[in-house]
Protein backbone atom coordinates (compact mmCIF):
# COMPACT_ATOMS: atom_id res chain seq x y z
CA UNK A 1 0.00 0.00 0.00
CA UNK A 2 1.52 3.64 -1.11
CA UNK A 3 -0.18 6.89 0.02
CA UNK A 4 1.55 9.77 -2.25
CA UNK A 5 0.04 13.87 -2.20
CA UNK A 6 0.24 16.50 -4.96
CA UNK A 7 -0.50 20.22 -4.08
CA UNK A 8 -3.55 22.25 -5.58
CA UNK A 9 -2.42 25.88 -7.00
CA UNK A 10 -3.66 29.37 -7.87
CA UNK A 11 -2.39 31.50 -10.62
CA UNK A 12 -0.28 34.58 -9.12
CA UNK A 13 -0.26 35.69 -12.63
CA UNK A 14 -1.32 35.13 -16.52
CA UNK A 15 -5.33 32.95 -16.44
CA UNK A 16 -6.74 33.80 -20.13
CA UNK A 17 -3.47 35.15 -21.48
CA UNK A 18 -1.58 31.79 -21.54
CA UNK A 19 -3.76 30.38 -23.72
CA UNK A 20 -2.45 32.98 -26.18
CA UNK A 21 1.14 32.14 -25.69
CA UNK A 22 1.83 35.23 -22.89
CA UNK A 23 3.45 33.74 -20.20
CA UNK A 24 1.60 32.89 -16.32
CA UNK A 25 2.65 31.69 -13.02
CA UNK A 26 1.24 29.31 -11.42
CA UNK A 27 1.66 28.68 -7.82
CA UNK A 28 1.27 25.75 -5.85
CA UNK A 29 -0.74 25.71 -2.33
CA UNK A 30 -0.62 23.69 0.59
CA UNK A 31 -4.02 22.48 0.12
CA UNK A 32 -3.43 18.16 -1.05
CA UNK A 33 -4.81 15.65 -2.57
CA UNK A 34 -3.61 11.98 -1.05
CA UNK A 35 -4.25 9.10 -3.09
CA UNK A 36 -3.05 5.68 -1.22
CA UNK A 37 -3.35 2.53 -3.86
CA UNK A 38 -3.28 -1.28 -3.17
CA UNK A 39 -2.63 -3.10 -6.03
CA UNK A 40 -5.55 -6.31 -6.33
CA UNK A 41 -5.27 -9.21 -8.51
CA UNK A 42 -8.81 -9.45 -9.74
CA UNK A 43 -8.57 -6.20 -12.09
CA UNK A 44 -10.65 -4.27 -10.31
CA UNK A 45 -10.92 -0.98 -9.11
CA UNK A 46 -12.50 -0.29 -6.69
CA UNK A 47 -12.36 3.94 -5.07
CA UNK A 48 -13.09 5.33 -2.15
CA UNK A 49 -13.04 8.60 -1.82
CA UNK A 50 -14.89 10.17 1.65
CA UNK A 51 -13.74 14.19 0.12
CA UNK A 52 -15.39 13.67 -2.89
CA UNK A 53 -18.57 15.34 -1.90
CA UNK A 54 -19.98 16.37 1.33
CA UNK A 55 -22.02 13.17 2.08
CA UNK A 56 -18.60 10.85 1.27
CA UNK A 57 -18.98 7.97 -1.18
CA UNK A 58 -17.96 4.71 -1.79
CA UNK A 59 -18.05 3.63 -5.31
CA UNK A 60 -16.88 0.04 -6.82
CA UNK A 61 -16.17 -0.09 -10.69
CA UNK A 62 -14.83 -2.27 -13.10
CA UNK A 63 -13.28 0.05 -15.36
CA UNK A 64 -14.75 -2.15 -18.38
CA UNK A 65 -18.24 -2.10 -16.86
CA UNK A 66 -21.02 0.98 -18.42
CA UNK A 67 -22.69 1.21 -15.49
CA UNK A 68 -22.66 4.61 -12.98
CA UNK A 69 -23.83 3.91 -9.25
CA UNK A 70 -26.92 5.39 -7.85
CA UNK A 71 -25.19 7.78 -5.62
CA UNK A 72 -26.89 11.28 -4.07
CA UNK A 73 -24.22 13.42 -5.19
CA UNK A 74 -24.12 15.39 -8.99
CA UNK A 75 -23.26 12.85 -11.42
CA UNK A 76 -21.12 15.07 -12.87
CA UNK A 77 -18.93 15.58 -10.19
CA UNK A 78 -19.18 11.77 -9.77
CA UNK A 79 -18.05 10.99 -13.31
CA UNK A 80 -15.42 13.69 -13.17
CA UNK A 81 -13.81 12.05 -9.98
CA UNK A 82 -13.82 8.76 -11.77
CA UNK A 83 -12.61 9.55 -14.82
CA UNK A 84 -9.87 11.16 -13.07
CA UNK A 85 -9.07 8.15 -10.85
CA UNK A 86 -9.83 5.84 -14.43
CA UNK A 87 -6.89 7.15 -16.19
CA UNK A 88 -4.40 7.89 -13.45
CA UNK A 89 -4.92 4.00 -12.97
CA UNK A 90 -4.44 3.58 -16.77
CA UNK A 91 -1.40 5.69 -17.01
CA UNK A 92 -0.15 3.86 -13.99
CA UNK A 93 -1.11 0.39 -15.43
CA UNK A 94 1.19 1.26 -18.55
CA UNK A 95 4.26 3.34 -16.92
CA UNK A 96 4.12 -0.21 -14.67
CA UNK A 97 3.77 -2.28 -17.78
CA UNK A 98 0.95 -4.11 -15.87
CA UNK A 99 -1.97 -4.18 -17.68
CA UNK A 100 -3.97 -6.24 -16.12
CA UNK A 101 -3.45 -5.06 -12.44
CA UNK A 102 -6.10 -4.03 -10.75
CA UNK A 103 -6.37 -1.27 -7.43
CA UNK A 104 -7.46 -0.49 -4.10
CA UNK A 105 -7.55 3.44 -3.89
CA UNK A 106 -8.58 5.79 -1.50
CA UNK A 107 -8.51 9.30 -2.53
CA UNK A 108 -8.62 12.18 0.16
CA UNK A 109 -8.62 15.78 -0.01
CA UNK A 110 -8.07 19.26 1.11
CA UNK A 111 -8.69 20.88 -2.52
CA UNK A 112 -12.48 22.37 -2.82
CA UNK A 113 -13.63 20.01 -6.19
CA UNK A 114 -14.38 22.24 -9.25
CA UNK A 115 -13.02 25.60 -7.41
CA UNK A 116 -10.32 26.49 -10.13
CA UNK A 117 -7.77 25.52 -7.58
CA UNK A 118 -6.22 22.06 -9.62
CA UNK A 119 -7.99 19.40 -7.40
CA UNK A 120 -8.08 17.57 -10.78
CA UNK A 121 -4.49 17.91 -11.42
CA UNK A 122 -3.69 17.14 -7.83
CA UNK A 123 -5.48 13.10 -7.53
CA UNK A 124 -4.19 12.40 -11.14
CA UNK A 125 -0.05 13.70 -10.37
CA UNK A 126 -0.86 11.84 -6.75
CA UNK A 127 -2.52 8.85 -8.28
CA UNK A 128 -0.59 8.24 -10.76
CA UNK A 129 2.75 8.02 -8.27
CA UNK A 130 0.92 6.49 -5.59
CA UNK A 131 -0.24 3.36 -8.38
CA UNK A 132 3.33 3.29 -10.06
CA UNK A 133 4.98 3.10 -6.56
CA UNK A 134 2.84 0.54 -5.07
CA UNK A 135 3.98 -1.65 -8.24
CA UNK A 136 7.61 -1.18 -7.01
CA UNK A 137 8.03 1.49 -9.96
CA UNK A 138 9.36 4.95 -9.29
CA UNK A 139 8.96 7.57 -12.22
CA UNK A 140 10.98 10.84 -12.68
CA UNK A 141 8.67 13.33 -11.50
CA UNK A 142 8.58 15.01 -15.12
CA UNK A 143 7.25 11.83 -16.03
CA UNK A 144 4.30 11.87 -13.74
CA UNK A 145 3.75 15.53 -15.02
CA UNK A 146 3.42 14.55 -17.97
CA UNK A 147 1.55 11.62 -17.85
CA UNK A 148 -0.94 13.19 -15.52
CA UNK A 149 -1.16 15.64 -18.15
CA UNK A 150 -2.05 13.05 -20.85
CA UNK A 151 -4.79 11.67 -18.51
CA UNK A 152 -6.27 15.46 -17.82
CA UNK A 153 -6.18 15.17 -21.67
CA UNK A 154 -8.43 12.36 -22.18
CA UNK A 155 -10.85 13.35 -19.13
CA UNK A 156 -11.18 16.72 -20.63
CA UNK A 157 -11.32 15.80 -24.20
CA UNK A 158 -8.21 17.42 -25.71
CA UNK A 159 -9.17 20.82 -23.48
CA UNK A 160 -6.22 20.51 -20.59
CA UNK A 161 -3.30 22.56 -20.37
CA UNK A 162 0.05 21.52 -18.80
CA UNK A 163 -0.05 24.08 -16.35
CA UNK A 164 -2.17 22.25 -13.47
CA UNK A 165 -0.76 19.20 -13.95
CA UNK A 166 3.11 20.16 -14.08
CA UNK A 167 2.81 22.67 -11.11
CA UNK A 168 1.09 20.37 -8.96
CA UNK A 169 3.89 17.48 -9.85
CA UNK A 170 6.80 20.21 -9.42
CA UNK A 171 5.35 22.53 -6.84
CA UNK A 172 6.08 26.00 -5.88
CA UNK A 173 5.92 28.58 -8.18
CA UNK A 174 6.33 27.98 -12.17
CA UNK A 175 6.65 29.74 -15.15
CA UNK A 176 4.69 28.34 -17.97
CA UNK A 177 5.38 30.18 -21.55
CA UNK A 178 4.19 28.19 -24.84
CA UNK A 179 6.13 24.96 -24.33
CA UNK A 180 8.43 26.12 -21.94
CA UNK A 181 7.55 25.23 -18.79
CA UNK A 182 10.06 25.65 -15.26
CA UNK A 183 9.94 26.14 -11.77
CA UNK A 184 10.81 29.52 -10.43
CA UNK A 185 12.46 31.09 -7.03
CA UNK A 186 9.83 32.40 -4.86
CA UNK A 187 9.89 33.44 -1.64
CA UNK A 188 6.97 31.80 0.65
CA UNK A 189 3.59 33.55 -0.31
CA UNK A 190 1.49 34.14 2.58
CA UNK A 191 -1.77 33.07 0.32
CA UNK A 192 -5.50 34.02 1.47
CA UNK A 193 -8.08 32.22 -0.80
CA UNK A 194 -11.94 33.01 -1.11
CA UNK A 195 -14.38 30.83 -2.43
CA UNK A 196 -17.92 31.80 -3.36
CA UNK A 197 -18.67 27.93 -3.46
CA UNK A 198 -19.49 28.49 -7.30
CA UNK A 199 -17.52 27.66 -10.72
CA UNK A 200 -17.50 29.73 -14.28
CA UNK A 201 -17.94 27.11 -17.70
CA UNK A 202 -14.14 27.57 -18.11
CA UNK A 203 -14.84 26.47 -21.99
CA UNK A 204 -17.23 29.01 -22.39
CA UNK A 205 -15.00 31.65 -20.63
CA UNK A 206 -12.12 31.15 -22.85
CA UNK A 207 -14.16 31.50 -25.67
CA UNK A 208 -15.72 34.99 -24.64
CA UNK A 209 -12.37 35.92 -24.11
CA UNK A 210 -11.70 34.27 -27.52
CA UNK A 211 -14.35 36.26 -29.09
CA UNK A 212 -13.32 40.07 -27.90
CA UNK A 213 -9.96 39.30 -28.66
CA UNK A 214 -10.91 38.68 -32.51
CA UNK A 215 -12.79 41.77 -32.02
CA UNK A 216 -11.15 44.62 -30.57
CA UNK A 217 -7.47 45.44 -30.89
CA UNK A 218 -7.51 46.60 -27.41
CA UNK A 219 -8.83 43.55 -26.32
CA UNK A 220 -5.73 41.69 -27.36
CA UNK A 221 -3.90 44.65 -26.35
CA UNK A 222 -5.51 43.71 -22.72
CA UNK A 223 -4.17 40.17 -22.84
CA UNK A 224 -0.59 41.63 -24.26
CA UNK A 225 -0.87 43.82 -20.93
CA UNK A 226 -1.67 40.46 -18.95
CA UNK A 227 1.71 39.18 -20.30
CA UNK A 228 3.60 42.42 -19.40
CA UNK A 229 2.23 42.38 -16.08
CA UNK A 230 3.42 38.44 -15.77
CA UNK A 231 6.73 39.49 -17.27
CA UNK A 232 7.26 42.42 -14.44
CA UNK A 233 6.02 40.10 -11.86
CA UNK A 234 8.33 37.82 -12.76
CA UNK A 235 11.12 39.60 -12.58
CA UNK A 236 10.29 40.82 -8.93
CA UNK A 237 10.49 36.94 -7.88
CA UNK A 238 14.05 37.07 -9.55
CA UNK A 239 14.98 39.38 -7.20
CA UNK A 240 13.92 37.72 -4.16
CA UNK A 241 15.61 35.46 -1.88
CA UNK A 242 14.16 32.13 -2.38
CA UNK A 243 13.98 30.78 1.13
CA UNK A 244 14.55 33.87 3.50
CA UNK A 245 11.51 35.85 4.35
CA UNK A 246 9.23 37.64 2.04
CA UNK A 247 10.24 41.49 2.67
CA UNK A 248 7.40 44.08 2.88
CA UNK A 249 8.42 45.59 -0.43
CA UNK A 250 8.57 42.01 -2.57
CA UNK A 251 5.04 41.62 -1.29
CA UNK A 252 4.00 45.05 -2.20
CA UNK A 253 4.92 45.00 -5.70
CA UNK A 254 3.32 41.87 -6.57
CA UNK A 255 0.14 42.71 -4.96
CA UNK A 256 -0.05 45.74 -7.05
CA UNK A 257 0.58 43.76 -10.16
CA UNK A 258 -2.27 41.09 -8.77
CA UNK A 259 -4.59 43.99 -8.33
CA UNK A 260 -3.62 45.12 -11.89
CA UNK A 261 -3.89 41.65 -13.37
CA UNK A 262 -7.22 41.29 -11.93
CA UNK A 263 -8.49 44.86 -13.62
CA UNK A 264 -7.29 43.82 -16.75
CA UNK A 265 -9.04 40.18 -16.18
CA UNK A 266 -12.50 41.82 -15.45
CA UNK A 267 -11.47 44.20 -18.70
CA UNK A 268 -11.98 41.13 -20.54
CA UNK A 269 -15.47 39.84 -18.84
CA UNK A 270 -14.58 36.99 -16.45
CA UNK A 271 -14.85 38.30 -13.31
CA UNK A 272 -18.02 38.72 -11.46
CA UNK A 273 -20.57 40.40 -9.12
CA UNK A 274 -19.02 37.68 -6.33
CA UNK A 275 -15.29 38.04 -7.40
CA UNK A 276 -15.32 41.35 -7.11
CA UNK A 277 -16.91 41.21 -3.70
CA UNK A 278 -14.16 39.27 -2.86
CA UNK A 279 -11.25 41.17 -4.14
CA UNK A 280 -12.38 44.52 -2.99
CA UNK A 281 -13.15 42.93 0.76
CA UNK A 282 -9.20 41.77 0.59
CA UNK A 283 -8.36 45.30 -0.25
CA UNK A 284 -10.29 46.65 1.97
CA UNK A 285 -8.65 44.56 4.69
CA UNK A 286 -5.54 46.05 3.34
CA UNK A 287 -4.41 42.93 1.57
CA UNK A 288 -1.21 43.48 -0.57
CA UNK A 289 -3.19 42.18 -3.78
CA UNK A 290 -6.05 40.47 -4.82
CA UNK A 291 -7.22 38.49 -8.20
CA UNK A 292 -9.45 36.29 -9.20
CA UNK A 293 -7.66 32.69 -10.31
CA UNK A 294 -8.08 30.05 -12.54
CA UNK A 295 -11.01 30.62 -15.43
CA UNK A 296 -13.22 33.23 -13.77
CA UNK A 297 -16.94 33.81 -13.86
CA UNK A 298 -17.10 32.38 -9.82
CA UNK A 299 -14.58 30.32 -7.90
CA UNK A 300 -12.35 31.99 -6.36
CA UNK A 301 -9.76 34.60 -5.49
CA UNK A 302 -6.36 34.69 -4.25
CA UNK A 303 -4.95 37.64 -2.04
CA UNK A 304 -1.80 38.22 -0.41
CA UNK A 305 -2.00 39.07 3.09
CA UNK A 306 0.22 38.02 5.97
CA UNK A 307 -2.26 38.96 8.46
CA UNK A 308 -5.40 37.54 9.83
CA UNK A 309 -7.38 40.21 8.39
CA UNK A 310 -8.32 39.29 4.98
CA UNK A 311 -9.55 36.04 5.96
CA UNK A 312 -12.10 37.53 8.47
CA UNK A 313 -12.96 40.11 5.89
CA UNK A 314 -13.72 37.22 3.38
CA UNK A 315 -15.62 35.14 6.27
CA UNK A 316 -18.27 38.58 6.25
CA UNK A 317 -18.81 38.78 2.76
CA UNK A 318 -21.70 38.38 1.45
CA UNK A 319 -21.16 35.48 -1.63
CA UNK A 320 -17.95 34.68 0.29
CA UNK A 321 -18.94 31.11 0.72
CA UNK A 322 -15.67 29.94 2.55
CA UNK A 323 -12.07 31.68 2.76
CA UNK A 324 -8.70 30.09 4.09
CA UNK A 325 -4.86 30.45 4.24
CA UNK A 326 -2.69 28.39 2.10
CA UNK A 327 1.26 28.94 2.19
CA UNK A 328 2.88 28.50 -1.64
CA UNK A 329 3.84 24.47 -1.44
CA UNK A 330 7.30 24.32 -2.00
CA UNK A 331 7.38 20.48 -2.33
CA UNK A 332 5.22 19.02 -5.54
CA UNK A 333 4.24 15.07 -5.56
CA UNK A 334 6.05 13.08 -2.64
CA UNK A 335 5.24 9.97 -0.92
CA UNK A 336 3.03 10.12 2.25
CA UNK A 337 3.94 6.37 3.30
CA UNK A 338 4.19 3.33 2.17
C1 LIG B 1 -7.97 28.00 -16.29
O1 LIG B 1 -7.58 27.46 -15.02
C2 LIG B 1 -6.85 28.80 -16.87
C3 LIG B 1 -7.12 29.36 -18.25
O2 LIG B 1 -6.00 30.16 -18.60
C4 LIG B 1 -7.35 28.27 -19.28
C5 LIG B 1 -6.09 27.46 -19.60
O3 LIG B 1 -4.96 27.93 -19.41
O4 LIG B 1 -6.27 26.31 -20.07
C6 LIG B 1 -8.34 30.26 -18.24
Amino acid sequence: MTTCSAPGKVYLFGEHAVVYGEPAVPCAIERRARVTAEPREDGRVRVEAPDLSLDGFTVTWDDSADERPDLDVPTPLVEAGMGYVNEAVAQARDAADAPEVGFDITVESTIPLGAGLGSSAAVTVAGIDAGTRSLGVELSTEEIADRAYRAEYEVQDGQASRADTFCSAMGGAVRVEGEDRRTIDAPPLPFVIGYDGGAGDTGELVAGVRALREEYGFAADTIGAIGDVVRRGTEVLRGSEPNGGADEELLAELGRLMDFDHGLLAALGVSSRSLDAMVWAARDADAYGAKLTGAGGGGCIVALDDTEATETALDYTPGCETAFRAELATEGVRVEGA
